[in-house]
């Protein structure tokens, strides 16, 4: 029943995936009822409804303190977060519907970023199944389960590309590639929306951090972003129109500035690009006091101006701050705020309940049995394993020491071993870590002696005796270590990105023991462990897995699931050498280790330590050599485009499972610009294939290129292509591929 249950998930969320999600637009009808209840608001009413406020916790659970209500009441407040499970929300929302004048519903929204109650992997490591199917599932079951919960609204995709692992934040997104993570920005979108905004069974997504918010200087949390308007846009930029023209619903502002303005306050940003450029019709809330926050950047003067400039930039909610609620009455008196201003953005958030089905039910996210069947649900559980697993990357694996052998007598050490609170990693939501797997538990049943060895942080190196003693009395050994989940997400940022305390010297103490040692890391960014990838016998990546992290990470060391995950982000040999990424341009002076003058450090190599799309499995695969048809591509005068959509390239490649176990591939294809009219990468990303493979079968898989594969910012900042030559390149890495030469003509 378990399965079948997880194969309707299946289906229901590639159902939702396969109608065609689009670019939010009201529906017909809607604006007519914005207007109308528009027209009796007050400019009070019409502020609380700008405003978002959080309620807070009691250590028992939602505290209904007297104050939200009276916010609510008073219509001083119209919307909420951190407010969910249907009795509270019920409460909340009695309060606005009932006791207010217009009854106008609240919003209720909360971080659903990797699932409510079910907690699945951290979004990076989901971005490392390379599965769009499995990442879209996540969402939906997140979706399912916090709609149930009296939830209405999540903060997510995170779509902030991430390429360096300083920023703890990499762990809530989908690793450094544009590409991939606009592709994996549509899927969230779409499992987070399903079928259409308003099914009780969804939410309203929010693409967040708007925008390139992780280009922070330094990799620093919150700190300056600067960068040309051309890696802007090449690099950074796409994601979130990505994800609008997936249909999210609503935008957050990030708290770093861009080109100099803080992007609450970035009138390019807000109204240029996002409304007129993407006709963008929802609405943009703020992050956390981001426009309180101005005035500390140094753009305004005080609270009052800063809310003037974010209105009239184009934020139309503000998170936290009462800086509407306290200053924008008196900056529409002084004509510093225009009425229409305000009524538009009151427009847009009105619009969206309408759009969800508020007016006509404000309690239809409200049914205490439908919260009670959905959460954690068998069928739930068995999603987040299967995701899980997907999500594992397997780094080394010298003498095929994996998978385990059941009758082997294994040393589990590491301060990870037991642990359940660290599994479920940052932003677990609604999740208990009680409820969450541990590695422990998932080998339950096997021969294991357990020590622990260390603790994540601190010099005690105490346990090591016990430790490898455990490691000598056994057949092989297993270490779990890695970060604690603070350690990563929001306000996080690390310049020493090794394992911390004394992990690595206990993994090395255990390799001198001479027997077989397999590392699991269990982390929320690439880790620098040049030291540990020398000496370990095998290395699991696994990320923070979620409530079935001791299962799927078992299922993957017992061989039950074959690993197929590829790295969505670099791993480099230290921090020195970041930021570093797979698509980097030439330079003048590229790399040659036979010359000292090239672009290279005397103290590290260039090369990272896994690069971008890494991943091994237990079987191994060959690749021929890509075959491309037609090789020049026909241009087509009149409209004056290098390639007509109608002549694609279609570039072909044979891949063979040369081992003697099924496995999964992704086959990956860059694409290279070899002379353009600006500097271009070395490669990019452009498309891949999962494929299963049977030991000893061949599959000719076949990549269709349009034009847009070949398009780029020009030197004069058109979007476009270019004639001449391109390097198409496949392989399962970014470093091992296979080229074939195709020509773009004019
Ligand atoms: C935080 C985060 C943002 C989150 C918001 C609400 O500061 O930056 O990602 O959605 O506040 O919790």
């Amino acid at each position: 029943m378990k399965k079948l249950k997880y194969l309707f998930l299946i289906a229901q969320a590639i159902f939702a995936g396969t109608v065609s999600a689009q670019l939010y637009k009201p529906s017909p009808g809607i604006e007519t009822k914005v207007n109308a209840l528009l027209a009796k608001m007050t400019l009070d009413e019409k502020i609380g409804q700008l405003t978002l406020y959080t309620t807070d916790w009691g250590s028992t659970g939602p505290t209904i303190r007297e104050g939200y209500k009276n916010d609510i009441r008073s219509g001083a407040c119209g919307n909420l977060f951190n407010s969910h499970t249907v009795g509270f929300v019920r409460d909340l929302q009695k309060v606005a519907v009932e006791e207010t004048r217009l009854k106008i519903p609240l919003l209720f929204g909360y971080d659903v970023i990797h699932g409510y109650k079910t907690i699945f992997p951290i979004p990076l490591g989901e971005a490392a199944s390379w599965d769009l199917e499995a990442i879209e599932l996540s969402a939906r079951v997140a979706a399912l389960e916090a709609s149930a919960a009296g939830l209405n609204w999540t903060f997510a995709p995170m779509v902030d590309i991430g390429r360096d692992p300083r920023w703890g934040r990499v762990m809530e997104g989908a690793g450094e590639d544009t590409w991939l993570g606009c592709r994996i920005a549509e899927a969230r979108v779409r499992g987070i929306q399903g079928k259409k905004i308003g099914s009780t069974d969804a939410m309203l997504a929010c693409v967040k951090h708007y925008a390139a918010y992780g280009a922070a200087t330094a990799g620093r949390d919150y700190n300056t972003v600067d960068m040309s308007e051309r890696f802007f846009r090449e690099y950074y930029l796409p994601p979130y129109k990505a994800a609008i023209e997936a249909g999210a619903a609503t935008v957050m502002t990030s708290f770093n500035d861009y080109d100099g303005v803080p992007v609450s306050g970035n009138k390019y940003l807000l109204t240029n690009i996002l409304r007129n450029e993407w006709g963008f019709k929802g609405f943009v809330v703020t992050d956390y006091t981001t426009i309180n926050e101005m005035v500390l950047h140094g753009v305004v003067a005080n609270e009052k101006e800063a809310g003037e400039l974010a209105l009239n930039a184009g934020v139309d909610m503000d998170m936290q701050g009462a800086v509407f609620q306290r200053f924008t009455k008196q900056s529409v008196k002084e004509g510093k705020v225009m009425r229409q201003q305000i009524d538009e953005a009151v427009r847009r958030i009105l619009r969206l309940k309408f759009e969800l089905g508020l007016f006509d039910d404000p309690y239809k996210f409200c049914d205490e049995n439908r919260e009670k069947a959905t959460l954690l649900s068998p069928a739930n559980r068995q999603a987040a394993r299967e995701v899980s697993r997907k999500s594992i990357v397997l780094l080394k694996n010298d003498k095929n020491v994996l998978p385990l052998q059941r009758n082997q007598r294994i040393a589990l050490i590491g301060p990870l071993v037991d642990n359940q609170s660290e599994l479920i990693g940052n932003w677990n939501g609604a999740g208990n870590a009680n409820d969450c797997v541990s590695l422990a538990a998932g080998l339950k049943g096997l021969n294991i002696i357990q020590a622990k060895g260390c603790e994540f942080e601190g010099s005690d190196k105490s346990g090591f005796e016990a430790a490898i003693a455990a490691a000598r009395s056994a057949d092989v050994v297993v270490v779990a270590v890695g970060e604690k989940a603070m350690m990563s997400g929001e306000a996080a940022s690390r310049t020493d990105i090794t394992l911390p305390g004394v992990q690595e010297e206990l993994i090395l103490e255990l390799c001198k023991t001479g027997k077989p040692v397999v590392v699991v890391l269990m982390n929320g960014r690439p880790l620098a462990i040049p030291n540990i990838a020398a000496n370990a016998t095998a290395i699991l990546e696994t990320w923070w897995l979620g409530t079935e992290a001791g299962n799927a990470i078992a299922d993957v060391l017992l061989g039950d699931y074959n690993p197929a995950g590829k790295l969505p982000m670099t791993f480099p040999r230290s921090v020195g050498q970041v930021p570093i990424y797979y698509n980097e341009k030439s330079t003048g002076r590229p790399f040659d280790p036979n010359s000292k003058w090239t672009s290279k450090y005397i103290d590290e190599a260039n090369a990272p330590l896994y690069p971008f799309g890494f991943g091994l499995s237990y079987t191994t695969f060959s690749y021929g050599t890509p075959v491309a048809k037609p090789s020049y591509l026909p241009g087509d005068e009149k409209s004056g485009t290098l390639a007509n959509p109608k002549y694609p390239v279609k570039v072909s490649v044979d891949v063979t499972n040369t081992g003697k176990v099924a496995g999964e591939e992704v086959v990956q294809l860059y694409v290279r610009d070899l002379v353009g009219s600006v500097t271009r990468p070395v490669k990019e990303l452009k498309g891949f294939q999962k494929v299963m493979l049977q030991p000893g079968e061949t599959k000719n898989l076949t990549f269709t290129l349009n034009e847009e594969a070949f398009r780029f910012y020009r030197r004069n900042m058109t979007f476009g292509t270019e004639p001449g030559e391109y390097d198409i390149m496949i392989g399962g890495n970014s470093q091992d591929v296979k080229t074939v030469r195709v020509r773009l003509e004019k």
